[in-house]
């Protein structure tokens, strides 16, 4: 069988777990059941990264002993990795012994071939990159990655010639395009390449939390040293079975640590003589409000409360919540850049794509085949051959996708074929067929739709494996590798089900209640509290009809004067362009915007509000804005649009 062996960084162990530590692993795991599905033997691994000053200094700040901390971090870590439905082959942490061998092994190694030498450094250290700084590095005299205090070192310690690699690492570069991706990461790294290597330090006299240097007790070995090696300890380095494993074919890592994963560790292997990871793939960051989340700029996601709250609030069971938010996080953005994480994205997602989409098309299809049971009780279940060489033709450029990493493409494709399907019901009006007795017409349509839900259950495997679990318990068909998708009927085997609701749909009111949790949760997590936005009110939603929506006119109207009006602190006269037309608009919006900041700017007015006088000023219609607690946003198209237009 075809192995693909696969690895994720590993986790400073000092971390709390964040969306977007996690959303790495998850990434990870995609490709990971992906390469299942294509049949491969697959080793993944994932960890965690347990040595330095800085896990030594928080088990401290805890008066616990060091290994008793990073024991129970561990755990915690693949806690959430286990509710997280990591189907990881090996969890590694780099205080595991074989890794500890493996560590000293390839340093002595390395020493006894001239590789490594005794030199002293003296310069700056980040103890939360664990990094060494050069004076030109620093920004402001802090760390140009976290920009944080940084540490004056001055010791003797061990040093990598980093720089006799320079040129093979070139020429690496230079025969292996896709070595690094995307692309722009390659091509960063070769700049640096060129600009020339130095020999780096690879062991600290000063840090006792870490794996002692072999032949020199007083010295522990570099915590980056340490853990790019865990990559061979995991593929059994030093025992038969490593030489069958090595090299990776992919390493998925952040786009912060590319220099250590794309200049030392391939220098490190050329050193060791081993061949080099087959693809190295850095991703983007999770952002929250346009900032990386991190620990210490406070603006953390925490995906179990996120879990926790779904859960809750829409009343799914664990591994559907965790499916959605997989979904979520697989679905938004290319891969390779960065997203902003949203919950009114995650929640329109989950109404649309999951409940709406996916979840209607099984349950409509259950329906049916419970429904018209006996009409087609003598004639074949056989899929319409027309559509067969579409699902067939996508699942192809499916792998394209995921082979390129690129999942959110792959599962748009996939929900190209749902709403095939779904448009195919609207087309076929099989309520007709059935009326009028046609059962053999009947029967091919809900043929098809067996045999493509067979289809979309199987590709939406990786990413959500127990929605496709229970898609294809429901339809009673088989979970397969994807060369085994056949478009052909199931023969007289029809479902048992009559019904599924595997996503049930958010209310609105369910919206607002968790969007109030999220925030309620940011706000605990930032760094200056705020008071928590007041309770949703418990009222009923009032429905209204399609007739009185469509009174309200709302158009686009680009801002082209605002000013103050005396005396208030709320309101903003603004004067706006409505295409042809130019009116007085006053808003309430003093508190949450500069008048300044407005000018130019696109807004949503309504434009058949019966004009009011406000503060003696007649106001020519009313501008939408959102509002939650004491925030407030003016809502905008999301690209500029002549104005005037009409808003639907
Ligand atoms: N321990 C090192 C890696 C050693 S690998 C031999 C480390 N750890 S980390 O915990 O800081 O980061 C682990 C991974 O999580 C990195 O690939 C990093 O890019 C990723 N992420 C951390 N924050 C992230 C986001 N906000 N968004 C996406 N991924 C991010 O570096």
């Amino acid at each position: 069988m075809e192995k693909y062996f696969l690895t994720t960084a590993i986790y400073y162990i000092n971390d709390k777990p964040h969306l977007g530590s996690v959303s790495e692993v998850i990434a990870a795991d995609v490709v990971a059941r992906y390469q299942r599905k294509l049949g491969k033997s697959v080793l993944f691994s994932t960890g965690t990264d347990e040595h330095s000053q800085k896990v030594e200094r928080s088990a401290l700040a805890l008066r616990q002993p060091v290994e008793q901390y990073t024991t129970e971090a561990a755990e915690a870590w693949k806690h959430l990795f286990d509710r997280l439905a990591i189907s990881y082959s090996r969890f590694v942490r780099t205080t595991d012994a074989d890794h500890i061998k493996v560590v000293q092994d390839m340093f002595q190694k390395l020493y006894d071939q001239g590789d490594i030498y005794k030199g002293s450094y003296e310069g700056w250290y980040c103890v939360k990159d664990e990094e060494f700084l050069l004076e030109s590095d620093l920004v402001d005299g802090k760390c140009p990655h976290c920009g944080l205090e940084v540490q004056h070192v001055s010791e003797v310690n061990y040093f990598f010639r980093l720089s006799k690699y320079q040129d093979a690492l070139l020429a690496w570069y230079e025969r292996h395009p896709g070595f690094v991706q995307p692309s722009m990461r390659y091509n960063e790294l070769v700049n640096v390449i060129r600009g020339g290597l130095r020999d780096i330090s690879v062991s600290r006299s000063t840090v006792k939390w870490g794996i002692p240097v072999p032949f020199d007790p007083e010295q522990t070995v570099y915590v980056w040293f340490d853990a790019l090696i865990n990559y061979a300890t995991v593929a059994g380095y030093g025992s038969s079975a490593f030489a069958d494993t090595w090299p990776p074919d992919l390493h998925l890592i952040g786009k912060d640590i590319t220099r250590f994963h794309g200049i030392i560790w391939p220098a490190m292997l050329m050193g060791l003589g081993l061949p080099l990871p087959r693809r190295i793939f850095a991703h983007g960051f999770w952002d929250f409000e346009g900032e990386k989340m991190s620990k210490s700029l406070g603006n953390v996601v925490d995906p179990s409360s996120l879990i926790d709250t779904l859960r809750r609030l829409i009343d799914i069971d664990e591994p559907v919540a965790v499916d959605a938010l997989r979904y979520y996080l697989s679905r938004e953005g290319t891969y390779g850049l960065d997203v902003d994480f949203s919950s009114q994205r995650l929640l329109l997602r989950f109404n649309t794509d999951l409940a709406n989409d996916l979840g209607n098309l099984l349950n409509r299809t259950l329906n049916m085949f419970g429904r018209y049971r006996d009409i087609i009780r003598n004639s074949p279940i056989i899929p319409k051959p027309a559509l067969g060489a579409l699902f067939a033709s996508m699942v192809t450029d499916i792998e394209r996708d995921y082979d390129g990493l690129q999942f959110s493409a792959g599962l748009e494709k996939t929900w190209t074929l749902v709403n095939t399907l779904n448009k195919m019901i609207e087309d076929d009006k099989p309520w007709a067929l059935a009326a009028s007795g046609e059962a053999d017409a009947l029967a091919a349509h809900l043929g098809t739709l067996l045999t493509g839900l067979w289809y979309i259950g199987n590709l939406v495997e990786p990413c959500m494996p127990t929605v496709s679990s229970r898609l294809l318990r429901a339809i009673g068909r088989p979970q397969v590798t994807w060369d085994t998708l056949v478009w052909q009927g199931p023969g007289q085997e029809l479902p048992e089900a009559t019904s599924t609701v595997l996503f049930p749909r958010i209310r609105p009111e369910q919206l607002d209640e968790f969007l109030t949790a999220q925030k309620r949760q940011k706000t605990a997590a930032g760094p200056q509290p705020q008071a928590p936005p007041p309770a949703p009110s418990a009222e009923p939603e009032r429905l209204i009809s399609i007739d009185d929506f469509l009174k309200v006119h709302l158009r686009v109207a680009t801002i082209l004067e605002a000013e103050r009006v005396p005396d208030t602190d709320k309101l903003i006269k603004l004067h706006v362009r409505v295409g042809t037309e130019h009116r007085t608009i006053v808003a309430g919006i003093g508190k949450h915007y500069e008048p300044d900041m407005l000018v130019g700017k696109q807004i949503v007015v309504v434009a058949n509000l019966e004009p009011r006088k406000l503060k003696g000023i007649v106001s020519q219609g009313m501008l939408l804005a959102a509002s939650i607690g004491d925030e407030m946003a003016l809502l905008t198209p999301m690209t500029e649009l002549a104005d005037g237009a009409d808003i639907h």
